[in-house]
């Protein structure tokens, strides 16, 4: 499948052992792994993706989960028969997504943005792309590059949903501030159609009291 093709292909061994370099925005992620794991898995999918739920498909579709941590959002679109891609390049977060979801539920790949070099090789399309909480890693310049690759990897009338960060933030993450403005922007000149624009408070308490929000966005592929 698409794991054993990447592998062959960007040459990886399949303990994911040969990239040395660390990928700027997974700065803060993994130490904290562990912890980190726990959160992500303690919030439903239903409570966290409220907002876009009327998005997704029903049918059986192929989903990639993109920075997946440990593929919690991943797991949910596999137990309701779609086909789910997770990339992840922190080790320690897809390690432990392994241990969690078995390595069979989806395919991990270790690829990251601005470029997922490996997964585009592969020149597969997908119909739902989730970028939850990481588009705030990414500097301007890297989501300009990251934007058109992301719609390269979509099928006609495939959606991006999106989920982006605002406020106070743990000072070893790399985070930007994002405007939706922007986001639309770069969007629109990949032909991708605004579907939503929304902002919601956290789902998780702790960061809801110290005044974290979120920007929902998603768009359709209209090429
Ligand atoms: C806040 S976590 C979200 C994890 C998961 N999407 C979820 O909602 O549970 C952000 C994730 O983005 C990943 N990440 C950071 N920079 C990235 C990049 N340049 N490319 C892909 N993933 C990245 C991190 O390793 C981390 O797993």
């Amino acid at each position: 499948m698409l794991r054993r093709r990447l592998l062959a292909e960007v040459g990886h061994t399949p303990t994911y052992a040969t990239r040395h370099t660390m990928i700027p925005g997974t700065q803060g992620y993994a130490e904290h792994a562990a912890e980190l794991s726990k959160r992500f898995e303690s919030v439903s999918f239903a409570e966290k993706h409220a907002a876009v739920m009327h998005l997704l498909p029903s049918a059986p579709s192929t989903v990639l989960d993109l920075g997946a941590g440990t593929g919690a959002d991943a797991a949910w679109f596999a137990s309701r028969g779609h086909s789910v891609v997770a990339v992840e390049p922190t080790d320690a977060l897809r390690q432990a997504g392994i241990e969690l979801h078995g390595a069979s539920a989806f395919e991990w790949v270790d690829d990251s943005l601005p470029d997922l070099a490996g997964l585009r090789a592969c020149d597969q399309r997908f119909d739902v792309i989730m970028l939850t909480a990481v588009w705030m890693h990414l500097d301007e310049r890297e989501r300009r590059r990251a934007m058109p690759r992301l719609a390269s990897l979509l099928a006609p009338n495939a959606v991006l949903v999106m989920s982006i960060r605002h406020g106070p933030a743990p000072s070893e993450r790399r985070i930007f501030e994002v405007s939706d403005e922007e986001t639309v922007a770069l969007a629109a000149q990949c032909a991708l159609e605004k579907l939503l624009v929304l902002r919601t408070e956290s789902v998780q308490a702790a960061n809801r009291l110290a005044g974290v929000t979120w920007s929902r966005l998603a768009f359709r592929m209209v090429a």
